[in-house]
């Protein structure tokens, strides 16, 4: 039976590929951190909980990390694990370059030593591409960071070809582009949008506050992504992939299809909010995976329409439920009213 080991198991992706994996016959083992309060409903949503080993490891400490390669005797390592959310990445900007930059060599540091004959997936971005004027964007498109967050991630992606060049270890990056589902994290435009759209249909909210309205994004449905994850790794050489839909749609355009699904004029619940924008904010990401359909064999299937509506539904079923009394896992009645989080402020007038 082979073993793979996920970094990250309890975020979006992680859960979506340990139910892939399981789904293979693999054995799975799983990173989390230790918190003071349980956090693993998204494998409890997609009924894996019970069938993945769990190791405690955190990014920034190596022994532990080291601990997780030797305990799991990996095949496979999917490195998932990061601080993902770019807003919070201008916050704690320190953070962003230990946790999601040098987090990477620590664990190819781990592999290298102790297992080195393991496949090693690195969880790129489109970030990288930030600023960059391509309309469409490629392997072969430059990069050019705007967050430390793209900065750390660009510096994961260096590393992940410098230990397959420098030491033959299989690693590949995959540059994914934005992909969300019902088990998306709730600061991410996305499913803030859906889980507000839900609320205020149902009378529990009335506005939702959202910053920049007219960035674009190309955005793809989580659970088809983590597959083109496996793929890349099963190939006879190590590669580079672009994993996209090849469309691109605004933040507005988002919004506008979430509420009119639920009836409701978007215009009577949006406020734009200055202190949601970013210092700098990647304003266009398109895709092409052309190169991936060709090599792995990945195409996407699930295109922005059904992805929104998959969300929205999802959502309001949830809230549905909790009002009738129903109880289980999910992470937003237990999440902050915006309001009430005072985050930095950032100066934008330049
Ligand atoms: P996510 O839901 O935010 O999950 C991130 C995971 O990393 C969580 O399991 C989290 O643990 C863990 N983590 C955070 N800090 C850690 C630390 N210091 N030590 C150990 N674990 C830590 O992210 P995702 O959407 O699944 O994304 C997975 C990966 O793909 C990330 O590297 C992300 O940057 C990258 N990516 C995502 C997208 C996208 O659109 N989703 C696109 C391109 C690339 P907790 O649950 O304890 O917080
Ligand atoms: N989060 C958030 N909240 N974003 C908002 C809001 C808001 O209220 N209002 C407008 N936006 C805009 C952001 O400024 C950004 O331009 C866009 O919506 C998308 O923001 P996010 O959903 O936070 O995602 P992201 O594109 O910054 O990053 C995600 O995708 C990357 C791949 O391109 C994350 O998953 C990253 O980890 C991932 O690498």
């Amino acid at each position: 039976m082979k073993s793979a080991l996920i970094t990250g198991i309890t975020g979006q992706d992680g859960a979506y590929l340990a139910k892939f994996l399981l789904d293979k016959g693999y054995d799975v083992f799983g990173t989390y951190r230790r918190l003071s309060t349980p956090n693993f409903w998204r494998l409890q949503y997609l009924d894996v909980f019970d069938r993945v080993n769990l190791i405690p490891a955190d990014l920034v400490d190596s022994s532990s990390i080291e601990e997780a390669i030797r305990i799991s005797q990996p095949h496979e390592v999917y490195h998932l694990a990061a601080q993902s959310f770019v807003g919070t990445s201008f916050e704690q900007p320190v953070g962003a370059g230990d946790i999601t930059g040098l987090g990477v060599t620590r664990i190819l540091e781990a592999v290298r030593t102790i297992k080195p004959d393991a496949r090693f997936y690195q969880a790129s971005t489109s970030e990288l591409f930030g600023k960059g004027n391509a309309v469409v964007q490629s392997e072969s498109t430059p990069f050019q960071p705007a967050s430390p967050y793209s900065a750390a991630k660009l510096y994961g992606y260096w590393v992940t070809r410098i230990y397959r060049d420098g030491y033959g270890i299989f690693a590949c990056n995959g540059i994914l582009f934005n992909h969300e589902s019902p088990l998306r994290g709730l600061e991410f435009v996305t499913r803030k949008i859906s889980n507000a759209a839900a609320k205020i249909k149902l009378g529990i909210d009335k506005d939702i506050r959202l910053g920049n309205l007219d960035a674009k994004r190309d955005w793809g449905y989580a659970q088809e992504y983590v597959e083109s994850m496996w793929s890349m790794l099963q190939q006879d050489k190590p590669e580079d992939y672009v994993i996209a839909t090849n469309e691109t749609h605004s933040v507005k355009e988002f919004a506008e299809l979430a509420f009119s699904l639920l009836g409701l004029d978007w215009e009577k619940h949006v406020i734009t909010d200055k202190k949601l924008l970013r210092p700098l904010d990647v304003q266009l990401l398109q895709g092409d995976y052309s190169k991936a359909q060709k090599l792995i064999g990945w195409i996407p299937k699930l295109k922005f329409k059904g992805l929104v509506e998959l969300m929205v539904k999802e959502d309001l079923n949830r809230w549905e439920r909790w009002l009738k009394g129903e109880r289980f896992p999910w992470d937003a009645p237990n999440y902050p009213n915006e309001n009430k989080i005072l985050s930095r402020q950032f100066k934008l007038d330049r």
